[in-house]
Formats: C-alpha cells, structure tokens, sequence
C-alpha cells in the first residue's frame, strides 16, 4: 500500500479555533431531557434531579456551549411554560415529537444544570408559532437586570441574577416543510431581522444566528441562504448549518467519506455569504454556526415511539460503532480546517439522542464509541488550526469520487505543542503515514492514541459492556531528521501530539 504523507508549518495558519466549535446540543426529545441530564429518584441524582452520572461524563467533554431547547421541538414551544413555580406549569402536547412535554424542566432548571455541567446556554427561540413579542420578551426575561415586567417576573421566580444568554438562535430549521411555521426564504429573512433588531433593543450584547439551510441536500440551498442574508445581514453574527451523515446509503465508502460532504458545504455557505457581502459592499464577515451536526442512521429509529404522546419516550437512539466514531472523528477535522469562519458547532445531540453519552432509566450511564474523537478534541483541539499539505492512496466512493484514504487536521497552541488528528479510512490496510516535520524544528511525539477496530469495526459499548471500545495509548511513532513516522490502523481515528524542543 501506498504511503501517505503531510506537511505541517507552523507558520500556514487558517484561524484561531473558537472553543465553541466544541459545543453541544439538548433538545426536548426523547430521553435527552427526561431521563437523560434529568431523573429525580434516581440513586445518582442530586437535590435538583439532575444525573451526577450524567454531569460526570458531560464535564468530561469539556463542552463550552450547549444549544437549547430544540430543534424541532422549540418551533413549537412557549418559553412562559417553562418558567415560574414547576407545579404550575402546564403539561403540552410536542407536536414536532409525538410526545408530551411536562414542563419540569425549563430555563431556571437547564441554567442550574449547565452551571453543573461548567458550560453555557445558547437559547433557541420560536419563530415557527411566534414571532418579535416573544423574542424580545424572553431576552427581556434572561437578561434585562431589573425593573421591568419580565425581568421583576424572572426575580420573583427566584432568579435575581439575570442568566445573561450571550447566544441566541432565531428560528430551527424554518426552510424545512416539517417544520412547525416553516417559512419561505423571504418570509423567514424578514421576521429574523425584525426579532433580531428587537432582541438587540433589549440587550445589545446578545450574538444572533440565523437559520441557514437544514442540510444541504434541500431543493432551495443556497438560493435560501442569499435570500434570508440578503434581508438579515446587518442584524446578525452567524448563520446556521446542519448536517448529519448515515445511513441509508448505498455504498459504505460513501459514508467514510462525510467529512469531504461537510468540507463542501462549509465551502458553499462561506461563498454565499461572501457573495451577499460583496453585493452589499459591507466589511463585516458572517461566521458561522455548524449547530447541528452527526451520524445519525435514521433506520434505526425507523419504529417511532411505542405509544403516540408519551412522556420521554426513547428516540432516535442510535447505538454508535467504531466505524461511526472514525466518521464522527473525520466530521471534527472539517470543523478544525474552517477555524477561520465556523465559530460555533453543536453536536446534536449530547445525552440519549444521537449521543455520544447514554444512560438507562434508573441504570447506568455510559460513553458511546462516538465520545472518543470528542475527547480528543477537548484535549488536544487548541490555539489555532494549521494548513497541511497532504497526499496518499485514495478510493472511490459513488458519490465523492476519489476519497483520499488519510483525512487530517492540525492544531498548534503557539507554544511549541502541535496536535495532529488523523483518520485513516482504509477498512482493509495500516496507513503508513510520513509527516514533515522540518518547519517545527527538533521534535518528539508526547501522545500517540487511536480509536480502531481491532478487528470488529462494528464493535459498540453497551451498558453491559461500556468499555469494550475505548482509546489506546502507542508508542513507536519517532521522529527522525525532520520526520515523523506513524502507522495508522485500518479504519482508525488517531491523535498525535508532538512537543517542540526549546530553542
Ligand atoms: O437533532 C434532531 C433533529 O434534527 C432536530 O430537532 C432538528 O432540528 C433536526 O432536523
């Protein structure tokens, strides 16, 4: 087999990376919420319900940010419902999820639970039922101090500190026909910007993310990005992506493959957003939002819920394996080489629902195979990304074409550390892999871990079995006059770090 090769030069870099690409996402759905971060009663639960279990291997993730409370679900949702005394809330049918919504949980409870968790709540409003009065009132109600209906309201629900919500998601997915409200591109442009420029009257120093498209296969991408920018660009900071890569697909190589479908679309909606910059002559760049993204085999939630209008029901829990862990891995690298325009991305989802953490109900908790790569990234995914130079072997994909078999990502914290996140997407053969390191100077390899199948990429971590699948450490990869020598397993997720010597 062919070798592969890169080159690494501290001084290509593409952009400081934002530790928010690092986020994550609970929406009310399933067992996220109930059952998931959530269960009173629950040996391990605290005085407040939440799953110390749960927190543990949150904080694990380091995550910086985590989007809430939906998708699907918030286009349905009112924000009241989930506020004041919790006996007196109401008890809501979820129409985007066939599900009942109790209300135990709303913004007091997720702000109390991220304080738990070290992360920060990026709040998603309702512009499918609703509209600017709802808007403004809830960033009224987060964030105003004091002296107003809705923040004396938030005091007197026993929150004198307002929450101070920095980042705000206008809208999910309003360009899909499954959306509750779903809107044209027009009509959607038009109410962002007006709730935009209300919710900045409130606080100015809130950060705005518009809907983009729901992925990139839908017939009105990129004609709806233009449209909606075109009416909104002045009054916000990002614009969303979302994407999740599984089956069904014909050709498993297609699904290795994901991360050169995520690389393209980044690429488009950077191009569309330069497009409306240009056409308006304005300086600002639009950043972007990556605020949904995964594997997701939509097949194995194929049955829906047991019982239409259950309360948590289980859904769209996908049993993750070590071929989705490399896929999900490769998804992290595309995140890294956009470190120049994508400033935030939510895994979707965090606990239970397309998750890299599960728990069952009154039982354990424990790590998918998809937490590792994540890992990895809260570890070793600092300062700013780098440019590489990379060739090798490649396949071919029915739909990709030639797919080269390493996909690779770098990062250098400005001080001598390098990190190196590398895929090898060969199923079959070991990647020998040669990295040029002469650019960095005198070097040697501090960490060496991969994720691979030792055989059996179809491997998963059950409750029974929650750490049949987890990162090994290696030695053996040396650096010799300029060179660093690694072998990558057959369909591996590896990370490399490397420390320069002092000069
Ligand atoms: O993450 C699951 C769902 O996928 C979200 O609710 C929705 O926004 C997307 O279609």
């Amino acid at each position: 087999m062919e070798a592969a090769s890169l080159c690494i030069d501290p001084s290509f870099v593409i952009g400081e990376i934002d530790d928010r690409i690092r986020g994550s996402f609970v929406e009310h759905l399933g067992r996220c919420v109930y059952g998931g971060i959530y269960e009173p009663g629950h040996e391990r639960a605290d005085g407040a319900g939440f799953r110390e279990d749960v927190l543990d291997l949150v904080r694990g993730l380091r995550v910086p940010v985590v989007r809430y409370p939906g998708g699907n679900f918030v286009s349905g949702y009112k924000w009241e419902d989930g506020v004041g005394p919790v006996g007196e809330r109401p008890r809501r049918l979820d129409l985007a999820w066939r599900s009942t919504e109790p209300n135990t949980v709303g913004m007091a409870e997720f702000a109390a639970w991220c304080a738990e968790a070290r992360t920060e709540m990026m709040l998603a409003i309702n512009l499918g039922t609703r509209g600017v009065d709802a808007a403004r009132n809830v960033v009224e109600y987060a964030n105003h101090p004091s002296g107003s209906y809705w923040s004396d309201l938030r005091a007197a629900h026993g929150a004198r500190q307002p929450y101070d919500v920095k980042l705000w998601c206008l809208g999910n997915e309003m360009d899909g026909p499954w959306q509750i409200g779903h809107k044209t591109a027009a009509e959607y442009g038009r109410l962002a910007s007006e709730a935009a420029r209300a919710m900045r009257m409130v606080d100015p120093r809130i950060e705005l993310v518009a809907c983009g498209s729901s992925h990139s296969g839908m017939p009105t991408f990129p004609e709806w990005e233009a449209t909606v920018l075109d009416l909104a660009y002045d009054d916000v900071d990002y614009l969303s992506l979302h994407s999740y890569y599984g089956r069904p697909y014909d050709d498993p190589a297609d699904f290795l493959a994901s991360a050169l479908d995520m690389d393209g679309f980044i690429d488009s909606v950077v191009a569309t957003c330069d497009y409306v910059r240009a056409r308006k002559r304005r300086s600002k760049r639009m950043h972007l939002s990556f605020d949904e993204w995964n594997v997701w085999h939509r097949d194995a939630d194929a049955q829906g819920p047991a019982a239409p209008w259950a309360t948590a029901p289980a859904l769209l829990e996908n049993v993750y394996d070590v071929r989705d862990a490399v896929v999900v891995g490769s998804l992290i690298n595309s995140l890294i080489r956009h470190a120049d325009r994508v400033k935030i991305a939510c895994l979707a989802q965090l606990v239970n629902v397309i998750a890299p953490i599960m728990t069952s109900n009154g039982g354990g908790a424990w790590r998918q195979t998809t937490y590792y790569p994540l890992l990895g990234a809260a570890h070793f995914a600092r300062g700013a990304a780098l440019q590489l130079e990379t060739s090798g072997p490649s396949f071919d994909s029915a739909t990709f074409g030639p797919v080269p078999m390493l996909d690779a990502a770098a990062t250098t914290d400005g001080d001598g550390t390098f990190s190196l996140f590398l895929v090898n997407r060969d199923q079959a053969e070991t990647l020998a892999l040669d990295v040029d390191v002469r650019a960095v100077g005198p070097c040697e390899v501090v960490v060496h871990e991969s994720l691979d199948p030792a055989g059996d990429p179809s491997a998963t971590n059950t409750e029974a079995a929650a750490d049949r699948v987890v990162t090994k450490q290696h030695t053996g990869a040396e650096v010799s006059r300029g060179h660093l020598a690694v072998s990558l397993a057959p369909l591996s997720w590896n990370v490399l770090q490397l420390r320069a010597a002092r000069r």
